[in-house]
């Protein structure tokens, strides 16, 4: 395990720390075919968990995949809450282990299922695309989900003037001058108290007269102000800066970054477009404006390429899952992902019809 780990990171981490995490490696991989698990490994891992123990590494979406498919009896998750719950909504029947309860998300925190409810009172008859990016009640409450990599096609298989799209602001606006819809972030009214938490039923006193199908025009996106605490922190000045110096940089940025830094960067995608772009780029210099454990398994991976190593914004939830952790949570069967049924079995149609178009 240390030779394999060391041929791909030699140079990023240093050998004392390679040692060290090759032995807790290789005891994980033991306990995984003693146990029947699967692991699957996000992209913004830290480099010595990528690049060791998991069966699977990808983006949100390859994860789903690869959690639908699988015929193990646990599933280890190495990401964050909502993708553990994804697993567990299709995979009922097998027992999901996040290595860490405190790996949130900012997305998935910034909107609550009565959030959606009151949305779809005020916009009756309007589809709602929610961002895997969400926990599973919230999942619930939409037609279809959607990961960065196929919001437009998402969107687009809707067919419908309206769109509301959740929770994620600049994703959205960035999804939206894509398919060339108008986005507003409406006020809420929020539920009489006799309907809160009562399911989608209930009329808004002030209803929009905007409807799903033929509202006219080029058709509108309706937002919401959540977003991701790392993206967030990438600014049009960071880019300039950069081009100065560089002016032959390439830069590829997150879809959840703002759409002023989406327009001054050379490429746009989720994590896995990202990381082959950056293997087929001929580019002299490249930077990549996302989470830096990614940057770091790029660099390992593309050795002969000049990544620029000016990012260093680390999701603090995604930094949660560590190989101890993740080692404890196949000793200890910690921690399970449970989802009632009632709100897996609607979270999951939403999930399904996602994965359906790919
Ligand atoms: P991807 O779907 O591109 O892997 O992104 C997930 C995520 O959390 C980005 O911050
Ligand atoms: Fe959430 Fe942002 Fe972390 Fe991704 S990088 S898990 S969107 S906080």
């Amino acid at each position: 395990m240390y030779f394999k780990m060391k041929a791909r990171l030699e140079k990023i981490v240093p050998d004392v720390e390679l040692r060290y995490k090759a032995e807790l490696a290789a005891e994980i991989m033991e306990l995984k075919r003693e146990k029947n698990a699967v692991i699957l490994g996000h992209n913004y891992m830290e480099p010595a968990l990528y690049y060791s123990i998991p069966d699977f590494v990808g983006d949100s979406l390859d994860l789903s995949r690869k959690a639908a498919q699988t015929d193990k009896d646990i599933i280890v998750f190495c990401g964050v809450k909502f993708m553990a719950e994804t697993a567990k909504i299709l995979n009922p029947s097998n027992t999901v282990l996040l290595p860490s309860d405190k790996a949130g998300c900012s997305l998935a925190a910034s909107i609550t299922a009565e959030d959606v409810r009151a949305l779809k009172r005020k916009f009756p008859g309007v589809p709602v695309v929610t961002y895997v990016n969400t926990y599973a009640d919230v999942k619930a409450e939409s037609n279809i989900c959607c990961t960065s990599s196929n919001a437009k096609a998402v969107v687009e298989s809707l067919h419908t003037d309206t769109v509301i799209f959740l929770p994620d602001e600049y994703l959205a606006s960035n999804v939206a001058r894509e398919t060339g819809k108008q986005i507003i972030f409406p006020a809420l009214t929020p539920a009489p108290l006799s309907l809160q938490g009562r399911g989608a039923g209930g009329e808004d006193p002030h209803p929009s007269p905007i409807s799903g199908r033929g509202a006219g025009g080029e058709g509108v996106m309706v937002g919401w102000r959540g977003r991701c605490e790392v993206h967030e922190k990438f600014t049009v000045a960071d880019i300039e800066a950069v081009r100065a110096q560089f002016p032959d940089v390439v830069i590829l940025s997150h879809p959840e970054c703002s759409p002023e830094v989406v327009a001054a960067s050379d490429f746009s995608g989720g994590t896995n477009a990202m990381i082959k772009y950056v293997e087929q780029t001929k580019a002299p210099h490249y930077l990549v404006l996302t989470e830096c454990a990614m940057g770091d398994n790029i660099a390992a991976a593309n050795p002969d390429k000049d990544m620029l190593r000016l990012c260093s914004v680390r999701c603090p939830h995604m930094n949660q899952i560590t190989l101890e952790d993740t080692l404890a949570a196949l000793k200890q069967n910690r921690y399970v992902i449970e989802v009632p049924e009632e709100i897996r079995v609607r979270a999951a149609r939403a999930v399904q019809r996602m994965i359906a178009i790919g």
